[in-house]
């Protein structure tokens, strides 16, 4: 194993042994270490608070490099290059995508502007890896990924949470089935946002739904695929800003409920009930964190058993970076843990959220 310089210790190496109960279910799962995937020379197109906590920790847990950070303002992109020890900056976003030096561009603007960095990414010819939620809307996210397929250009999604660990495992349990059919499933996203200007402009796209509820629309759609049916009502203030909204979707055999706030905190988690048990993430399941099992022994006459497996580890981030590196090197143009196919399906679940909802952007 090559390891980065600065990086004291590789946090993968933490990832404790799943319990037998887990493994059990979980047979065949692996965990690819972020360190031994492919080097990577990465541009970052927008100085925000998000491309920092890339910036951190893909050099530090990843043999990737940032090379470039693109900003609309040349002065912002110096001082974010100087502060993370990147070693060019660049006034604007269309000489990032064209400097031959960046490998893969990482979109890290606001929400409206995605499919517009995407595109220009692609255009380029730059492999490229896109903030959540990918576009504003599902026929934003068909162009988009249109120009990836006729381009033959790698582009995903950066739903992070689909390459944790932890979600590695959750999608081996449902692949063996060994725990029956899932029957339900939760997740719920509440944080105290009201300060973060952008979430308040409509115009920005802002609201509750696009920053956080994104999170358990996925989650949902990892477990059950695309849902036959979707319900939802928001709460809207006087701007037409969603704070809150409860979800519904509806596949052949099972139900699944997501909600999301911006004005409050929630638990944050995310269970999937099985026939013969669950899987449960208590708490900030979108991160790196705790995944327990829940067996129910038929006729027992307790509550069955549970263990736990203690995923929390630093970062977070170089897992889908990594994930990039690796399909790159085989000359992929998509992820298997998050294909196009996804991403175009949960974009169509949030037009129908948003539809059922009444949440209206300006330009609608
Ligand atoms: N994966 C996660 O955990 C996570 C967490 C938070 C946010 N996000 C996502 O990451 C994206 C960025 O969020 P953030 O919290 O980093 O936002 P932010 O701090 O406001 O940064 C967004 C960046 O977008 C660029 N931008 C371009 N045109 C803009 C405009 N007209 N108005 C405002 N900014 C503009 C700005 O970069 P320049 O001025 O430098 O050009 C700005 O720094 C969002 O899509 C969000 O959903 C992901």
């Amino acid at each position: 194993m090559i390891r980065n310089a600065l990086t004291p210790s590789n946090p993968h190496e933490l990832l404790p042994e799943l319990p037998d109960a887990l493994a059990r279910f979980a047979h065949g799962v692996e965990f690819p270490d972020p360190l031994e995937a492919p080097a990577l020379r990465w541009g970052i197109i927008g100085a925000g608070g998000i491309a920092r906590t890339f910036a951190r920790d893909v050099p530090r847990y990843t043999r990737a490099e940032i090379v470039a950070v693109a900003s609309r303002d040349l002065g912002r992109a110096s001082a974010f290059a100087r502060e993370m020890g990147i070693p060019m900056a660049f006034g604007s976003y269309e000489e990032l995508v064209e400097d031959p030096n960046v490998d893969a561009v990482y979109v890290a603007t606001i929400n409206t502007l995605h499919a517009e960095h995407a595109l220009l990414a692609l255009n380029a010819g730059k492999p490229v890896l896109v903030e959540k939620p990918f576009t504003m809307d599902s026929v934003q996210a068909e162009t988009v990924l249109n120009q990836a397929s006729r381009s033959r250009v790698f582009a995903m999604e950066a739903m992070w949470t689909r390459h944790l660990p932890q979600s590695r495992v959750i999608r081996q349990v449902i692949a063996n089935g060994d725990l029956g059919c899932i029957v339900s499933v939760q997740a719920d996203h509440g944080q105290s946002l009201l300060d973060v200007p952008r979430l308040a402009r409509p115009e920005l796209g802002g609201g509750a739904l696009m920053d956080l509820g994104i999170y358990p629309v996925s989650f949902l759609h990892e477990a059950l695929g695309r849902p036959a049916s979707v319900h939802a009502v928001a709460r809207l203030n006087s701007d037409g800003i969603d704070l809150g909204d409860a979800i519904t979707v509806q596949t052949d055999r099972a139900l699944g409920v997501a909600r999301c706030t911006m004005d409050g905190r929630s638990a944050t988690s995310a269970e999937i009930v099985f026939e013969c048990g669950a899987l449960e993430l208590p708490l900030q399941f979108y991160r790196p964190g705790v995944l327990r099992l829940r067996t129910f022994e038929e006729g027992a006459p307790d509550d069955g058993a549970t263990v736990e497996w203690d995923a929390t580890l630093p970062g977070g981030f170089q897992y889908e970076a990594a994930e990039v590196a690796r399909r790159l090197a085989v000359g992929a143009t998509e992820s298997p843990d998050m294909t196009w196919q996804d991403t175009w399906e949960v974009m169509r679940v949030m037009d129908r959220i948003r539809a059922d909802a009444g949440i209206v952007f300006p330009w609608e």
